[in-house]
């Protein structure tokens, strides 16, 4: 079969979908693909990506609708590019180092190696003059290898995590390599404009371009540099919110966890960037402390299987796992533990359920880039009730300000706020909640990808001789 081509191509290191063992399709894990593939629907577009486990051996295919190109990978680069030099280097340096990274130069080759796999399809699939849309940390070398391949094209990038401040980034030993790479972008996309300011002062500082505000001057070409913080699909899901098969099934879990006063709910992956064991803690000793009654609460924590084969995922796990059995083995009863921890993965349906059986939800990572659960969970409380927990380490917090805003190193304030929540009236709850949907409502994912894209398509690059004229006259001033 050969290779789909189309004037739009997502070049990601997941495809969207999966297959599990009972060989049913499954939409991939994270925000990257709940964010992205109605996009893709939109505009008809191939997406390539890396199969993960179930799909090794397929060629191109068509599923639900969406044209997909899978990227196969070696067992050895799965463990060099993407257990290693992607979520063992990149992952916990970019994360404001909560763990700590490995600098390891095989991992470094593989995803070198990896990149260009990716680059190479993405120059087979772009048609003449259309644009290519890379996405995230795992591809960081594509936008100026493609552009290498493809010059015809518009390029442009997204990262999907935070991008950190200089002193972190001077860490990687690669760290030119990386820089070089983003900049083959037209645009190159963050979640937050410190993201884009740290990725500016960095280019200047180590390659010596000139920079003027958002805009970087490669030579002839103007790269700009830009936030354009996520969002999910809000019309899709308030909808599967509304729905009788979801209100019946919230209120069975409801029922189910004997109906409490307080429902607080987690969703996340399993990583340690989540910030679950310390909301955990903050949990028990409120029950400990006596400022919560047993009987009046149940705290639901949903841990997505994450990237098991990395030893830091594998310790998180048992981290975990452990804090949920003390606190259940020291404050439960038959019958009634305070948490109920879910080491699994949800349909949407399920998830949606889940949104609305809950009065508080706990979203606490020690850094994100933007946290689509938060937003999800807005979504689903079309009645304006609930809580939102959020840290103010997540790239949601710019958005939701009107959120418990938490620092989830702080035990006592993680507690203090989360007793708050359980004492404000439905009144101030609901004028909260009601602001954070219209901020999700007006900025959903079409308004995302609509700006990105407009913005790639070349109304604002137009190259802008007043301001690399401004850019030589204040590059003194720019200097470190
Ligand atoms: O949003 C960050 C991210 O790494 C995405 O790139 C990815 O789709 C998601 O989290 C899930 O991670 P993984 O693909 O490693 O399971």
């Amino acid at each position: 079969m050969t290779s789909p081509t189309g004037s739009f191509v997502v070049v990601a290191n997941r495809l969207p979908v999966d297959r599990g063992d009972d060989n049913a399709w499954r939409t991939s894990p994270g925000g990257l693909v709940t964010a992205l593939e109605p996009v893709l629907r939109q505009h008809e577009g191939v997406w390539i990506g890396w199969p993960g486990g179930h799909l090794q051996g397929y060629g191109p295919f068509e599923v639900q609708g969406l044209s997909v190109l899978p990227i196969h990978i070696s067992d050895e680069e799965v463990a060099y590019y993407y257990d290693g030099m992607s979520n063992g280097t990149l992952w916990p340096l970019y994360h404001d180092l909560v763990a700590k990274p490995s600098f390891r130069r095989e991992w470094w080759d593989a995803y070198v190696r990896v990149n260009r796999k990716f680059a190479s399809a993405a120059a087979e699939s772009a048609e003449q003059n259309g644009v290519a849309w890379i996405q995230d940390y795992q591809l960081q070398l594509v936008p100026a290898m493609l552009r290498e391949l493809r010059p015809d094209l518009r390029i442009g990038f997204f990262l999907h995590i935070p991008f950190p401040p200089m002193e972190l980034f001077l860490q990687l030993p690669w760290r030119d390599e990386i820089l070089k790479g983003l900049l083959g972008a037209d645009i190159v996309g963050f979640q937050r404009p410190n993201g884009a300011s740290n990725f500016a002062r960095l280019v200047r500082h180590r390659l010596g371009h000139k920079t003027h505000r958002d805009r970087i001057f490669v030579g002839e070409r103007e790269v700009a540099a830009r936030s354009y913080p996520i969002s999910i699909d809000f019309k899709q899901l308030e909808t599967l919110a509304r729905s009788v098969e979801v209100q019946t099934r919230a209120k069975e879990i409801r029922a189910e966890l004997g109906n409490p006063r307080h429902v607080l709910l987690g969703v996340d992956r399993l990583d340690y960037t989540k910030g679950i064991r310390q909301r955990l803690r903050a949990f028990g000793e409120l029950i400990v402390d006596g400022r919560v009654d047993l009987e009046d609460v149940a705290f639901v924590q949903v841990a997505s299987p994450s990237r098991e084969r990395v030893g830091q995922y594998q310790e998180v796990r048992d981290d975990i796992e452990r804090w949920v059995g003390r606190i259940n083995g020291d404050l439960g009863r038959i019958g009634h533990p305070p948490i109920h921890y879910l080491h699994s993965s949800y349909p949407r349906e399920e998830m949606a359920a889940l949104y609305r059986a809950a009065d508080i939800m706990v979203v606490t990572p020690l850094a994100d880039g933007m946290n689509l659960v938060a937003k999800e969970f807005v979504t689903c409380r079309y009645d304006n009730t609930g809580a939102l927990l959020l840290s103010e380490f997540a790239g949601a917090a710019d958005e939701l300000k009107q959120a418990f805003l938490v620092n989830p190193h702080d035990i006592n304030g993680l507690k203090d706020s989360m007793w708050r929540s359980m004492q404000t009236s439905p009144r101030e709850l609901s004028r909260r909640m009601r602001g954070m949907r219209k901020q999700v409502r007006d900025h959903d994912i079409d308004a995302w990808a609509e700006a990105f894209l407009r913005d790639l398509a070349g109304a604002e690059l137009a190259v802008d001789t007043d301001a690399r004229a401004d850019a030589d006259a204040n590059a003194d001033a720019d200097e470190l």
